[in-house]
């Protein structure tokens, strides 16, 4: 097989690679290693900064997120348990945030890709990267116990963190930047309506953060920070709705409308940057290339912006004929990566219990959550951050 572009991985980074590259005439090829159902299955986050969704409509599938999502002006901020909101959109001169699964997402990606009939290979097992350092790479794999070889000009990887793309380039040419957190987030999707419908709440409690989103009027998604060594099975429906009450305010906690759990799982916060973000003929783009802790609802939304200098520097390259996208991409996206990888990990610092820092860490984050809700200066600085960064950012 021969294509113009071989994407590994159908997370939303290389769906979305897909069709806007499509669209600009571009062909490409998609490996996935696991099924179309498994990719389905996975619950991850659930906001969308403006930017995101003007690209899902370039992508040509913005007809979900306009008539499901959900739009956000403000998100609520508690601590000592009082409820104190933050008007994003009037802090960012009318910006929004909007509420619409990172499922959603992929299923419309999806979706739009078979009806288009473009190539995608699930199951694809063995994924190998060659030749990257020269300008005809191929990738082979295997499916159905045959060997098979795509032969193409660029390799995007795509393939989330456990990827095979980051993981093919040679040691000395990457540097690794990582931070881990002693906590984890216990996730809990249930059918019931959101106790906070119009704004996202993120609550610092002595207990330990708890978040509060959504994803429809009859769908909640909620979280409580906890301990690494927690099972799932340690977590019944009962007990997680009771720890989740006693992290909010009285107001909030009274009003939360519990109900069976549709999906449970506990995910691990992480900061992570690999750079540079081209190898030759080989780019990484979304979670093959970075991770951020999900408190600033950053991970999806800097996945589609590496996506937009990715497939801009590859259309460029095949119908301008310049080099120049390709050349700059990776410094482009690292910029707005490492502010991004910035304000999660603070807002991470500022949200959770750590365990070593005990009382006096609760009393110095209470008094900057106080100090922030009270300036205008910080609370604009949060929201701007929120709301997430112009495509081309100046400053
Ligand atoms: N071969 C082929 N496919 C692979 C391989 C491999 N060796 N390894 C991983 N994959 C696939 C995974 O099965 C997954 O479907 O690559 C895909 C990567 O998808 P994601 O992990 O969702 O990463 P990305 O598309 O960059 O999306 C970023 O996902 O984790 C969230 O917070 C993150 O919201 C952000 C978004
Ligand atoms: C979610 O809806 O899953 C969600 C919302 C906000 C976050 C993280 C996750 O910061």
């Amino acid at each position: 097989m021969k294509t113009q572009v071989a994407i590994i991985g159908a997370g939303p980074s290389g769906l979305l690679l897909g069709a806007l590259l499509h669209r600009a005439g571009i062909d490409n090829i998609i490996l996935e290693r696991q099924s179309g159902e498994y990719v389905l299955g996975r619950i991850r986050a659930g906001i969308l900064e403006q930017v995101t969704v003007d690209l899902l409509h370039e992508a040509g599938v913005g007809d979900g997120v306009s008539q499901e999502g959900t739009v956000h002006h403000a998100i609520e901020l508690v601590f000592k348990n009082q409820r104190h909101p933050i008007d994003v959109t009037h802090l960012t001169g009318g910006k929004v945030v909007t509420a619409y699964g990172q499922t959603e997402v992929t299923r419309d990606l999806m979706s739009h890709r078979a009806a288009q009939g473009l190539p995608t290979v699930y199951e694809a097992k063995d994924v190998a990267l060659h030749g990257f350092d020269g300008a005809s790479p191929y990738v082979t794999y295997e499916k159905d116990g045959q060997s098979h070889r795509v032969d193409c000009r660029f390799i995007a990887g795509c393939d989330g963190f456990h990827g095979v793309s980051r993981a093919s380039v040679p040691e000395g040419a990457i540097t690794e930047y990582e931070k881990v957190y002693p906590f984890g987030w216990l996730g809990v999707l249930a059918d019931v309506p959101p106790v906070s419908p119009h704004a996202i709440v993120y609550a610092n409690s002595e207990r330990g953060f708890a978040l509060c989103s959504m994803r429809s009027m009859t769908r909640s998604r909620y979280y409580v920070q906890c301990p690494l060594s927690d099972t799932v099975d340690a977590w019944s429906d009962q007990r997680f709705w009771d720890e989740l009450r006693l992290r909010l305010d009285p107001d909030l906690s009274s009003r939360i409308v519990t109900g069976p759990s549709i999906e449970k799982s506990i995910a691990p916060l992480r900061s992570f940057v690999a750079e540079p973000m081209r190898f030759g003929s080989l780019f990484l783009a979304g979670d093959a290339s970075h991770i951020v802790p999900p408190t600033g609802a950053k991970g999806l939304n800097l996945a589609a912006t590496d996506v937009k200098y990715l497939s801009q520097s590859f259309i460029e390259y095949f119908n301008d004929k310049t080099d120049a996208g390709i050349d700059t991409y990776s410094e482009r996206c690292l910029r707005r990566i490492w502010r991004a990888e910035r304000f999660s990990w603070w807002l991470t610092s500022l949200m959770h219990r750590f365990p070593d820092t005990q009382g006096f860490g609760q009393k110095i984050q209470e008094a900057e959550l106080d100090y922030l809700v009270n300036s205008e200066a910080l609370s604009r600085s949060l929201a701007e951050n929120y709301v997430g960064l112009p495509l081309n950012f100046a400053e």
